[in-house]
């Protein structure tokens, strides 16, 4: 008898729920992934299938440098940078590495919900940072370094999980100089850095990593897969020295290396290049369906920003509304989304909700947003 097929968070059989930030089933490339195995797998030697070097493969490392050199438009190279399971677990290991339990790390208010708890779990105390449509405040940076000393700044710089902006060219410039004077690291999460559907978005924290203050995260999760559980920390070789002596690495090798063998040949036969750009087309549609389905049904209601590039909307609605109850209500008439709350670190954001356009296809995100248009009154 089959089963039905699923997967962590899938929304039950007829409901659109927004509150999914994870790409729809025709937009994770099956043939794509198949062609670069078999490519690995017809080649494969055995000391493949063994542990990998600790850094990485050093062909999928240079075949990373060359993707990364082409699509952040700056040098890169295979010294810089050293494989991970994605961010999620660069997160995690840049919170053992350059952190002690007790220690503050600094966050964006709002920020990536699920950062908090890796954070939390090693102990680690955040502060939140506000940001605004230029992305982090630099001025509430300033004012919170003059009362904590912080391991790292935990920052998203394009296309905000969930606020959608990115940080300018000249706020991230400050905030390096502020690193330096101030003595912190800069964790930047550029997940979502390559999924841009207008103009380019100010260049990679990745390009900065010989600022010795710079560790940036990337992923193929966004831009492939996210079952591969592959990504990479890009840094300066002093900083990755410290990352390669962590015992979980220096014990197991390379994280997820067969994964990054066949994710090289993705990379080599230009196939990776391809979806990308596919991807962007795609996701611009979406974006353009959301934006246009919010501006009939909550114009009045709520506000928002149209994103240049990721995965969400983030709706401001008035002081008085609190998001987090309509989640129950939503589920009522099969729709879905997050509340604000969970986004911030001192359970604030109460009249926010974050929509994503990831998961479902134009003519669900219309349907979905005008059955969500019932939980809310006009503001005026
Ligand atoms: C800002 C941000 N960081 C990290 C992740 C998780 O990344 P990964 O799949 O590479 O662990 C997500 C996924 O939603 C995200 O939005």
């Amino acid at each position: 008898m089959s089963k039905t097929v699923t997967f962590d968070g899938a929304a039950p059989v007829g409901t659109i729920n927004f509150g999914i930030g994870q790409p729809s089933a025709d937009l994770l490339p099956v043939d794509l992934v198949k062609t670069a195995s078999q490519s690995f797998f017809d080649e494969a030697q055995p000391f493949e299938l063994n542990y990998g070097v600790t850094q990485g493969d050093a062909r999928f490392l240079q075949s990373l440098a060359g993707f990364l050199t082409s699509s952040y438009g700056a040098p890169a190279t295979s010294d810089q940078l050293i494989v991970t399971g994605g961010n999620s677990q660069g997160l995690d290991l840049v919170s053992v590495v350059f952190a002690n339990p007790g220690d503050t790390v600094f966050v964006e208010e709002p920020s990536y919900f699920l950062a908090f708890q890796i954070f939390r779990d090693h102990g680690l105390n955040i502060v939140g940072i506000p940001v605004d449509d230029d992305g982090l405040s630099v001025d509430a940076l300033q004012e919170a370094l003059k009362s904590h000393k912080p391991a790292f700044l935990y920052t998203i710089p394009s296309y905000h999980n969930p606020g959608g902006q990115s940080t300018t060219e000249d706020r991230r410039r400050r905030i390096v100089e502020l690193a330096d004077e101030y003595d912190f690291l800069i964790v930047a999460d550029e997940v979502y850095q390559l999924l841009y559907y207008y103009d380019k978005p100010p260049a990679a924290y990745g390009t900065m990593s010989a600022s010795e203050r710079v560790l940036s995260l990337g992923s193929f999760s966004k831009i492939l897969a996210p079952g591969l559980r592959l990504g990479w920390i890009q840094t300066s070789e002093r900083l990755l020295g410290q990352i390669k002596a962590h015992g979980f690495i220096n014990s197991g090798g390379s994280i997820n290396h067969i994964s990054s063998l066949i994710v090289r040949k993705a990379i080599d036969n230009g196939s990776l290049e391809t979806h990308i750009e596919s991807l962007r087309h795609s996701y611009r549609s979406r974006v353009e369906a959301m934006d246009a389905a919010l501006h009939e049904h909550f114009d009045g209601i709520a506000e928002w920003t149209r994103p240049d590039g990721g995965y969400f909307f983030w709706l401001r609605f008035d002081e008085s509304v609190d998001t987090a109850p309509l989640r129950e209500k939503a589920r009522a008439v099969q729709a879905g989304f997050q509340g604000g709350t969970v986004f911030s670190s001192q359970g604030q954001l109460r009249n926010y909700l974050r929509l994503s356009f990831a998961h479902y296809g134009e003519d669900d995100i219309r349907e979905g947003i005008a059955r969500l248009r019932s939980l809310f009154s006009k503001i005026k």
